[in-house]
């Protein structure tokens, strides 16, 4: 007897023959129909046992959530919904499931309720659609850059400086908080932690993954990157998962290029991959709009919508475009953003990317040549010594997808930003010695995984496309 997963068996569909297979009861109806599943695909396999030749006890076993490894030959259905089922011959309990306390039962329980129960929200279809296709998003991102020349690259977790800026760190330390040693003017004593000098978790691997480009030519780097950033929204967490690409004589165009044809490539595949999740995702999502006023409910249907960014170019705008566009937009007229926009310098807020994007362009919108007080000091300073050679690419319901730039290759603008801005310079030493030796144009850009498995699957908070979301006060599993 061959065992099978739930989706090779559908697949292959021998029937006919015996088989075993092993799964999750999701539902027992009229003590002979099991609605089993594996979690190898959305759909389950309905499994029918005779009950007159079943043991009543073992049929009282069969609840929602109990696993189970059932034998039997595999027929075609007489029933609509799915065109094969198996016989039972044998069903074997691994494990019972109380339908007084299992949680997941087969009724719809809110997102909220199953973020507490994070454990067991996987065998749920929405969940175990968005994880499969969170990890054919994964694969797709590693298949992109490895065909194309990129080498990945594993930047430290653990960093020991905090030139980035991106955001708040948290401090890694094994001293004693209660009691840690203080120097002389009564501040902590780093020098006597782990690593002798104050350590934090990593915002971002840029600026070392800049170092790889500058030796391997083509790098990024894909991990988990950290901001202690209060921040409480559905696009916001402390843990989250980045895609860094950072390539060598690249100039701010090319990684503008291949921003675009990175993101089109790994959403056709999980076009071409991921369909019965996607069919899945988009009825849900169709679903829960329905409660939505009309306004708020999405142009596209989820399928659409990913085909539409695929088949479609980013429109490309200058800071500086933008900010006419918002000047003269009704919304900012009819002061409806919450952030007026009256002049040229200030910082986009997510109203205003999204208003360029979903009612303005209708595409997604990589927007260019930043103000240089508004990014970060790495950037390189075009001729007008405005603005710097930076990108966001912005998308409809996220905002801000990616960010990046072309880096400043030249030493002593680098050096002076550096000094501007009081960043200590002994701490970026290594980081000036790649324009100290072999200095050559480079750019890269950063891609939040979860905002990209957002898009993907329509889920409207970034809680629900990562196991076990990092939030403020709240770190449970
Ligand atoms: O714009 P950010 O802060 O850029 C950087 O960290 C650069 N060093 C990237 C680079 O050029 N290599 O972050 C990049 C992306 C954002 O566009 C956003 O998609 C995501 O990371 N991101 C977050 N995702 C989830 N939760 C958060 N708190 C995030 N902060 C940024
Ligand atoms: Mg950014």
């Amino acid at each position: 007897m061959k065992s099978y997963s739930i989706k090779e068996l559908l697949n292959k569909q021998p029937i006919g023959d015996s088989v075993e297979i092993n799964g999750w009861v999701k539902t027992f109806r009229s003590n002979r129909f099991i609605a089993l599943n594996d979690g190898s695909t959305i759909h389950n396999l309905q499994c029918v046992v005779d009950f007159e030749n079943f043991n009543e006890n073992l049929l009282k076993q069969i609840t929602t959530g109990a696993a189970l490894k059932i034998n039997g030959i595999l027929v075609e259905s007489q029933g609509r919904g799915q065109s094969v089922e198996i016989q039972a011959t044998d069903v074997f309990v691994h494990g019972t499931a109380d339908s007084e306390t299992y949680p997941i039962q087969p009724k719809k329980h809110s997102l909220e309720f199953l973020r507490e129960k994070a454990h067991l929200r996987v065998r749920t279809n929405t969940f175990s659609a968005v994880m499969r296709v969170r990890s054919a998003l994964a694969f797709a991102i590693h298949s992109y850059f490895q065909q194309n020349g990129f080498y990945y690259m594993h930047a430290p977790i653990i960093t020991g400086s905090d030139a980035e800026g991106a955001g708040e760190m948290f401090r890694v330390t094994t001293l004693d908080t209660k009691k840690p040693p203080l120097n002389d003017n009564g501040e902590v004593d780093y020098t006597q932690d782990f690593f002798g000098k104050e350590t934090n978790l990593t915002v971002s691997g840029q600026l070392e993954a800049e170092t790889y480009a500058m030796g391997l030519g083509k790098v990024y780097t894909f991990g988990p990157t950290f901001r202690a950033e209060n921040s409480n929204t559905s696009r916001h967490l402390a843990e989250f998962w980045m895609i860094e690409p950072e390539m060598a004589f690249y100039d701010l165009d090319a990684n503008m290029d291949l921003s675009e044809n990175f993101i089109k490539w790994v959403l056709q595949y999980v076009l071409d991959n991921c369909k019965d999740d996607l069919e899945f995702l988009e009825k849900r999502l169709l679903d829960e709009e329905k409660s939505k006023p009309q306004h708020e409910r999405s142009e596209m249907a989820l399928i659409e919508k990913l085909r539409f960014v695929v088949d479609n170019n980013f429109k490309r705008v200058s800071y500086t475009e933008a900010i006419d566009i918002l000047k003269n937009s009704k919304p900012n007229k009819k002061k409806k953003f919450q952030f007026p926009v009256n002049e040229w310098g200030v910082d986009l807020q997510s109203e205003h990317e999204r208003f360029l994007v979903e009612k303005h362009f209708k595409c997604p919108v990589i927007l260019f040549d930043y103000p240089a007080k508004i990014k970060a000091f790495y950037m390189r300073l075009n001729e007008d010594k405005k603005t710097v050679r930076a990108m966001d690419v912005l998308f409809p319901q996220i905002g801000e997808i990616a960010g990046g730039s072309q880096r400043e290759e030249r030493l002593e603008i680098l050096q002076q930003k550096i000094n501007e801005l009081d960043i200590d310079e002994k701490e970026l030493w290594w980081y000036l010695d790649l324009r100290r030796f072999g200095t050559a144009v480079h750019s890269g850009f950063g891609l939040g995984f979860e905002r990209l498995v957002q898009f993907s699957t329509g889920m409207g908070n970034i809680r629900d496309v990562i196991p076990y979301p990092r939030t403020p006060q709240n770190a449970e599993f």
